[in-house]
């Protein structure tokens, strides 16, 4: 089990405080709030970005990159786009100095079980606390734009599941569009695109050269600007519309404005994603 490494004095860092700090060459987000000391990585789960440079209320802090918001104590996840928690770890506060120990990679993020040194404890300059956050010793002073491709068939790739045979063998609509679309999932949060609210538009027109054929032009968004699993959607998308035989061909425009916001998901994601 890691040891428990000194990271900053309980003067260092106000409250209410942030700061980065290294234990054992991984970086941690040190909080102090409300008397007590937090450490979760520094890493949002959604896709990497720094947590400790993000807007701190109360036990929550916001990721700087797209909003995902993270419970300080507990490294829960709150808020989409971020669905998985960010490692949190043992803190104590021993002769006003802060220390961390890292918890391991793949352990379940413990409960918050504060412990107040007592006072006696205190005065003999030797009481520790424990815990996955703790407090300050009475003893402590203050403590894509653009993407847009044509590309009819191929199989499914991962992220599309097999185009069920009764979608395929009727006849072209915005609806039958709309449910062949719910087979594509997003690679990090396993909904389908469409109960993720990402399909903003859905237009079919005949194609020129094959008029009996239908040209299909999808608006997608994403949940952030940048979200990593972008081209994957893109793909998936063109393939699973590909497949069916009355499709020429399948433009994808990637749509920002209006920007998605999690109350576009119906109640099929919500559940899906636990959020209430
Ligand atoms: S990287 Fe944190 S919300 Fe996207």
């Amino acid at each position: 089990m890691p040891a428990f490494v000194r990271v900053a004095a309980v003067s260092e860092l106000p409250d209410p405080g942030k700061t980065l700090v290294e234990v054992d060459g991984d970086l941690v987000a040190l909080f102090h709030v409300a008397g007590r000391f937090h450490a979760i990585d520094d890493v949002c789960t959604h896709d990497g970005g720094p947590l400790v440079d993000g807007e701190l209320a109360d036990h929550t802090i916001a990721c700087p990159r797209h909003g995902a918001k993270f419970d300080i104590r507990t490294g829960a996840a709150l808020t989409m786009p971020a669905v998985r928690p960010t490692r949190s770890h043992e803190v104590k506060v021993e002769d006003g100095q802060v220390y961390v120990r890292l918890r391991e990679h793949g352990a379940a993020n413990g409960p918050a079980a504060h412990a107040m040194p007592t006072a006696a404890a205190a005065a003999a300059a030797s009481a520790a606390t424990t815990s996955a956050a703790s407090d300050v010793s009475p003893t402590g002073t203050a403590s894509t734009a653009g993407g847009v491709a044509t590309a009819p068939g191929g199989p499914p790739a991962s992220g599309a599941a097999a185009t069920g045979e009764g979608l395929l063998g009727r006849p072209l609509s915005e609806e039958i569009v709309r449910e062949i679309l719910k087979e594509v999932k997003d690679p990090e949060l396993f909904v389908n695109i469409v109960d993720l609210g990402l399909i903003y538009g859905v237009t079919l027109a005949a194609a020129a050269e094959t008029p009996a054929k239908q040209q299909i032009s999808v608006d997608m968004t994403m949940t952030s600007p940048a979200c990593p699993a972008g081209p994957q959607l893109i793909a998936d998308t063109k393939r699973a519309l590909g497949r069916h035989a009355d499709v020429a061909g399948v433009e994808v425009r990637i749509v920002m404005d209006p920007p998605w916001t999690p109350d576009r998901m119906t109640e099929a994601a919500r559940d899906q994603l636990g959020i209430f």
